[in-house]
């Protein structure tokens, strides 16, 4: 399908995007199916990022549609404060099978910025149920992203998402990132860094642990470049977190779902947070919704604090648990279920590995990091940052392969019902790009 741009593109103000440039060269998607878009020139497009990380289970799958229609005829909209309705309850039964330890509690959000705000407004809640209320200080960590809303980006680390916005929730305090010189080209977790932790026992020893009620890091920190965690380094901040009583929060927003090759990157690192945040992958990206799942403790402490039949916490969205939401989250448990697709990734992951490793041999590459399904490659900047960055992403556009860039950072991360000859159609369009520049 062809088709010609005869409309203005002008009204729309699009979110993170060289406005001017993409209006000077439109990339319009019309159509998706597997593992392909088709864009408004007729072209198909591999999906090297999955859309946003969101897409798992590929492109255009009739049973989330099917569902989500049967869904909209029988039940348009349910009120979630103070009604209900079995699907959202469901979907949260299948999601606490899935989360480890004891996070069997779901609050519903509509985006990973909203399940953010929850989650770090849970752990203010929490600590005020249990007589702690002076808690109010939140650790984040350099280079982390937490979607764009002000609580997210007081934690948040990526310096072009935070300048413009003010100075966002007082007293907050960064972790130093995990990236190391010497983890350059490593496969997989590095070695060393571990330590980087204890950054968390110095804000401890410098501010008290009395004033800090949480600390939220991305497992693998996704949209910085795919920062992977030194081996043991998780493990440390749960240590810290549970010596000083503060609440570990993953923001599983990318990570979950599979990426890592298990439901959660707290699976594949064999640590157990408090709170995880998810979103994307959730309903493979087909309508919006992210999610908190909650430990018990923090669940019974919140709701055990409020007196009978009363509103136990005062926050929630319009669209929490929205019955169309809940349809495709549901429809997409039962694809990843019907086709083992965490297992698959994990299977696909060697391929992945070695194939993205590969690339190095290219001179515009200076560092490679990857786990899971799920790589980041850096490029070196010409001119000014970025400037690579967005002329490449043209250029894999042009050549058939979508990836999502940060900078001149390429992220991919395709869906996990990709193929080997998927898997190949990306490498080398990312080498022919790439040996180009
Ligand atoms: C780790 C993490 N948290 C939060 C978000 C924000 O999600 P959303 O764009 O759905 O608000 C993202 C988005 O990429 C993310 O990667």
């Amino acid at each position: 399908m062809t088709q010609t741009l005869s409309n203005s593109l002008e009204e729309h103000w699009m979110p993170f995007t060289a406005n001017r440039h993409f209006k000077a060269n439109p990339r319009l998607i019309v159509g998706a199916e597997g593992m392909y878009y088709t864009t408004h020139t007729g072209a198909k497009v591999l999906d090297g990022s999955a859309g946003l990380f969101c897409v798992a289970a590929g492109h255009g799958r009739r049973e989330i549609a099917e569902a989500v229609q049967r869904t909209l005829t029988e039940l348009d909209y349910a009120p979630p404060f103070q009604y209900g309705h079995p699907a959202s309850f469901e979907l949260a039964r299948r999601i606490a099978a899935l989360t480890p330890g004891d996070l069997n509690h779901v609050f519903y959000a509509n985006s990973g910025s909203e399940a953010v705000e929850t989650a770090l407004k849970i752990a203010f809640a929490y600590h005020r149920a249990r007589g702690e209320g002076q808690r109010l200080r939140l650790v984040g960590r350099e280079r982390a992203y937490h979607g764009v809303n002000f609580g997210g980006l007081t934690v948040a680390g990526m310096v072009n998402n935070k300048k413009a916005f003010g100075l966002g929730l007082p007293g907050a305090v960064h972790l130093r990132h995990t990236q190391l010189p010497e983890h350059k080209y490593v496969v997989g977790q590095p070695d060393t860094g571990a330590e980087l932790a204890d950054d968390l026992q110095r804000f401890v020893d410098l501010h008290g642990a009395d004033s800090i009620a949480a600390v939220i890091v991305e497992p693998i920190a996704g949209s910085t470049g795919v920062l992977v965690p030194p081996k043991g380094y998780l493990n440390r901040l749960r240590e810290i977190c549970d010596a000083h009583h503060i609440l570990l929060i993953f923001d599983e927003v990318i990570c979950g779902f599979g990426r890592t090759g298990k439901n959660f990157g707290a699976d594949s690192f064999g640590v157990v947070p408090d709170m995880i945040t998810m979103a994307k992958a959730l309903t493979n990206g087909v309508v919006p919704m992210g999610a908190v799942a909650v430990s018990d403790r923090i669940y019974e402490t919140i709701t055990g604090a409020a007196p009978e039949s009363a509103i136990e916490l005062f926050h929630g969205y319009t669209y929490s648990g929205c019955p169309v939401a809940t349809a495709a989250g549901l429809a997409t448990r039962d694809i990843f279920d019907a086709e083992n697709l965490v297992e698959r990734a994990a299977q696909m992951s060697p391929k992945f590995l070695e194939g993205l490793f590969d690339l190095k041999d290219l001179p515009v590459i200076t560092d490679i990091r990857g786990y899971g399904m799920i790589g980041g490659i850096d490029l070196a900047p010409k001119d000014a940052p970025g400037v690579r960055g967005l002329a490449v992403m043209q250029q894999f556009y042009d050549a058939g392969l979508m990836v999502k860039m940060t900078g001149d950072c390429v992220l991919v991360s395709p869906p996990l019902v990709c193929e080997d000859k998927h898997l190949d159609e990306m490498f080398t369009k990312l080498r022919d790009v790439l040996k180009s520049q």
